[in-house]
């Protein structure tokens, strides 16, 4: 049976248009400090944190995208906001194209981050299941030992991502990867998506083929491309001023 929808722990900075930043598998969002100040000159920025991570609830079971993005318009109602603009990272990507293709009334905008509108191949699906399984009983090392080297080249960042990976909780970790295993394709659907919406990628992005992201942009009705030379996955927080400037230029074209 599907868990009911869950409110959301989130934090709040600035005035204007709301931007809602979805942070990805298996952060908090926290992931976003860098950009957030940026951003907040121009915006609403409110920064949940998904069920399972963070200081949201922990559900045990598999989080569905739609589940995920379900606690979202919780959020947005409690909140009153009728509309705002999505930026989602990885995982909050998936989670954006789900809330896309449930509430398109309530989409200002969409800011898709190191994402794709792919679903799994049979590979990857069985290895998020293998790995769901072994950190229920190991624990979260064996997710930072899977994903951390293929997060960035910066060493510096290594420390504060794996930080934030292991105060992640087992049990929502493992919901999680449950459910991005279990993802509908959703390229057929970004033709329907009425929104403007921001492609940003990493140029050095290990877990993401690239075509598959410049797909995305080509087949969004309102898609354009930015690419960032010389980061990978984490790209907000290797260059975050570029990351804040993309985001800024889709606030200005949805303002309200
Ligand atoms: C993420 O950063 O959210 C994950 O890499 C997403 C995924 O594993 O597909």
């Amino acid at each position: 049976m599907e868990a009911p929808v869950m409110e959301l722990y989130y934090e709040e900075l600035g005035q204007g248009t709301p931007v809602v930043f979805l942070h990805g598998f298996p952060f908090d969002h926290e992931i976003w400090q860098s950009v957030v100040p940026l951003v907040a000159k121009e915006a609403r920025v409110i920064l949940p944190d998904l069920r399972g991570h963070g200081r949201s609830p922990v559900p045990d079971g598999v989080y569905t995208m739609r589940q995920m993005a379900e606690d979202v318009v919780q959020l947005l109602d409690r909140l009153e906001i009728e509309k705002a603009v999505l930026v989602g990272h990885s995982m909050g990507g998936y989670v954006s194209l789900a809330f896309a293709h449930a509430y398109p009334g309530r989409l200002l905008g969409l800011g898709l981050v190191a994402t794709q509108s792919a679903a799994d191949n049979p590979e990857k699906r069985q290895s998020r299941l293998k790995l769901a399984s072994s950190i229920k009983r190991r624990g979260m090392k064996p997710v930072v030992s899977d994903m951390l080297p293929k997060l960035t080249s910066r060493q510096d960042l290594l420390p504060p991502l794996m930080e934030v990976m292991l105060r992640t909780s087992p049990v929502g970790a493992a919901g999680a990867l449950k459910g991005m295993a279990e993802r509908p394709d959703m390229t057929g659907l970004l033709a329907e998506i009425q929104a403007p919406a921001l492609v940003l990628t990493g140029l050095d992005d290990q877990l993401l083929p690239l075509e598959n992201v410049k797909m995305m942009a080509q087949m969004l009705p309102k898609g354009w491309l930015v690419e960032v030379p010389e980061t990978g996955h984490m790209l907000m927080m290797e260059a975050p001023e570029k990351v804040a400037e993309a985001l800024c230029q889709l606030v200005q074209m949805v303002k309200i």
